[in-house]
């Protein structure tokens, strides 16, 4: 199994504080936003992980994380995404390091409590497909939505102005060797992008989409209150519950 950590983009959304840095390499709490999902993937026994960059100061990822020894990684992979083409153009430009391999993919803002490692090893138990990581959320609308039916995700609408469940999809997605084949299929969304959720639909057509839904706290850090609340929740985590409530 192979890592995927997407860290393009230009950040718009945290403007001044992305004019001159990548948004990943600002502060959570200690850490530069770019350590969580390198530590979430190291926890899940994943070693072998590709960085896409993109932006400003992509160098600078470099100089922060060398060959990911802090991580106990031999090296880390490091590839650059032009402009800010979405979720789903920065995936497609790890094809050649998947090497027809399964991989977890994470957001690079993305920041969760739990070890994965008990969905990784159901992903690595199916025989085909993709899975998904949801949690319910107070604002679905900011997110990625699915629409159940009993147990079964029929649909993802991407932030829909009228959300058919209260579950975000989380920016962690695992995937076999197809999720290239459906990128290439895909079209810009009214947005300018490829959409992670069209991709996410397409196995939803194949009947190969499962999920598991996250049991701790998980945030993206994207917009000011959601990086405020990482700060917080990360705090809490190291000095104990009185901190920011
Ligand atoms: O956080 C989970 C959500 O992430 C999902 O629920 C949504 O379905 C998914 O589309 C995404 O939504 P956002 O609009 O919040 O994604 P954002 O544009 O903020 O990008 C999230 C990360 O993805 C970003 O930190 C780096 C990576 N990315 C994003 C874009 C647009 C790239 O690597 N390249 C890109 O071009």
């Amino acid at each position: 199994m192979k890592g995927i950590i997407l860290a393009g983009g230009l950040g718009s959304r945290l403007r001044p504080l992305t004019k001159v840095t990548n948004k990943h390499l600002l502060p959570i709490y200690d850490k530069p936003m770019i350590y969580y999902p390198i530590e979430t993937l190291v926890r899940a026994g994943i070693k072998d992980i590709m960085i896409v960059t993109g932006g400003n100061s992509a160098g600078d990822f470099l100089r922060l994380l060398g060959n990911g020894s802090e991580f106990g990684l031999k090296d880390i992979y490091y590839t650059y995404q032009e402009g800010e083409g979405g979720i789903a153009d920065a995936l497609k430009l790890c094809e050649h390091f998947a090497e027809g391999n399964r991989v977890v993919v994470i957001l690079g803002d993305n920041i969760v409590q739990d070890d994965i490692s008990p969905y990784v090893r159901r992903f690595e138990q199916q025989d085909s497909g993709a899975r998904i990581l949801l949690k319910a959320v107070p604002d679905p609308e900011r997110f990625g939505v699915p629409e159940l039916d009993g147990e079964r995700i029929v649909r993802i609408e991407e932030k829909p102005a009228q959300p058919k469940s209260g579950y975000a999809v989380t920016g962690i997605y695992m995937y076999d060797r197809r999720v290239f084949d459906f990128i290439r299929r895909i079209k810009p969304s009214n947005r300018g992008e490829l959409e992670i959720t069209d991709v996410n639909n397409h196995y939803i057509r194949e009947g190969d989409l499962h999920y598991d839904v996250l049991d701790g706290w998980w945030t993206d850090a994207g917009q000011f209150e959601s990086l405020f609340n990482a700060t917080q929740l990360i705090a809490r985590e190291r000095l104990g519950t009185g901190i920011g409530s």
